[in-house]
Parts: C-alpha cells; sequence; structure tokens
C-alpha cells in the first residue's frame, strides 16, 4: 500500500489522554478520505473536560467518516481482510498502548492495531502522559522496534507559535507527515 495517495482507507481512533483536540483536528485534515472513526468510552470522559461544545464535536463527527463503536467486534474493519492503509491512535492513552504492546485486543481500537501490525500496515500511535513511567517507555520500546510510529504531541517551538491552534497544527501536520500527506499546518524549520 502506498501512503500519501488521495483515497486511502484511514483508521482515526480517539483514546482517553488528554488532547482529544489533536484528535478531532486530524479527522477535520483527512476528510478527503476514507475515514473510520473510533472514540473510546474513556475518550468521551476526557472530551467533557477538554471541549467547549462536547455534543457538537460528537455529532459531526459522523461528517468526516464512519463513526464506530469501540465495542464493535465484528466491524469490517477488526478484519485483517479489510485493506486499512494507516490507523493513527491520536491521544493514544497509556492503557491502550499496553495493550497493543501485549497483543490484548479487547476493543476495536486495539483489535485493529493488532491487526495492522500483523498486517505490517502503517499504525501511528500519539501516546499522551507525563511523566512517562518504564512501563510506558518500554512499550513504545517494543513498539518502535517492530515498525510502529511513535508519535508523542511535542510541540516545538522553531515555527514561533502565537496560539494554542498554532500548536496543535504543529502536531498534525506531523502526523499528516508520517501518513505521506503534504501540508502546510507549520513552518517547516529548513
Ligand atoms: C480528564 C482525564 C484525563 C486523562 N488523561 C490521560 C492521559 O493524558 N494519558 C493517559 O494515559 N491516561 C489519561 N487518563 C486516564 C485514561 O482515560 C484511562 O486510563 C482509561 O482507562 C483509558 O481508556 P482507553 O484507552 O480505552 O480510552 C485520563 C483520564 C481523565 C478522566
Amino acid at each position: 500500500m502506498l501512503l500519501g495517495r488521495i483515497d486511502m482507507k484511514v483508521i482515526v481512533a480517539i483514546t482517553g489522554a488528554s488532547g482529544v483536540i489533536y484528535g478531532l483536528e486530524l479527522i477535520k485534515k483527512l476528510k478527503e478520505h476514507e475515514l473510520f472513526i473510533i472514540v473510546t468510552k474513556n475518550a468521551k470522559k476526557v472530551m467533557k473536560h477538554e471541549l467547549e461544545d462536547y455534543d457538537k464535536e460528537i455529532f459531526k463527527l459522523k461528517d468526516f467518516g464512519k463513526v464506530l463503536d469501540p465495542d464493535d467486534m465484528e466491524a469490517p474493519i477488526a478484519s485483517g481482510s479489510f485493506k486499512a492503509d494507516a490507523m493513527v491512535i491520536c491521544p493514544c492513552s497509556m492503557k491502550t498502548l499496553s495493550a497493543i504492546a501485549t497483543g490484548f485486543a479487547d476493543n476495536l481500537v486495539s483489535r485493529c492495531a493488532d491487526v495492522m501490525i500483523k498486517e505490517k500496515r502503517k499504525l501511528i500511535l500519539v501516546p499522551r502522559e507525563t511523566p512517562l513511567s518504564p512501563i510506558h517507555i518500554e512499550n513504545m520500546l517494543k513498539l518502535s522496534k517492530i515498525g510502529v510510529s511513535v508519535l508523542p504531541p511535542c510541540p516545538a517551538f522553531y515555527h514561533k507559535p502565537k496560539a494554542i491552534g498554532d500548536m496543535i497544527n504543529f502536531v498534525v501536520g506531523k502526523i499528516l507527515d508520517s501518513l505521506g500527506i503534504n501540508n502546510n499546518l507549520y513552518k517547516r524549520w529548513c
């Protein structure tokens, strides 16, 4: 599968870590692609803390792609025969990171990630926690070693961000870069 095509099938999961806005903005930037969206129960709890208008954001998701229930293990995307080009988990909680690192595929997010790994397809994790424990770091290292992209939402300052939107765009731009999608969401170093 060739990343960067204009008609990719992309799975985007939002899990219960801080920074749900990164996932929502990513979904908006991927609207030209065929999107499969999963929002976990705990992500919804975090959204209620972090978003000004939770109901509107949740309602709008269906305009960008197919929204799937995280408990729907019979969804086609749960199977390796479904040819997803890429999956992004943004943000990725330490609990979901751990499930993926151990192959504990007990919901649609961890099952799809497991499939991406076994089928050797593109999987990007945007893990968010601080500080990180040795368990978190070992899980990231284990996944990175087998080809999973571990892309923490670390803002940079060399593009002189003026507002939160600039910092969000930096992280979303980095994710799009990793998917092979051209973008001008942040000012590049060179
Ligand atoms: C407001 C709030 C913020 C949270 N932030 C984080 C976080 O940044 N990173 C993390 O790993 N867990 C965080 N958690 C805890 C996770 O939501 C929890 O571990 C949950 O089991 C994750 O489930 P999920 O991965 O299935 O969504 C947060 C919880 C709440 C309520």
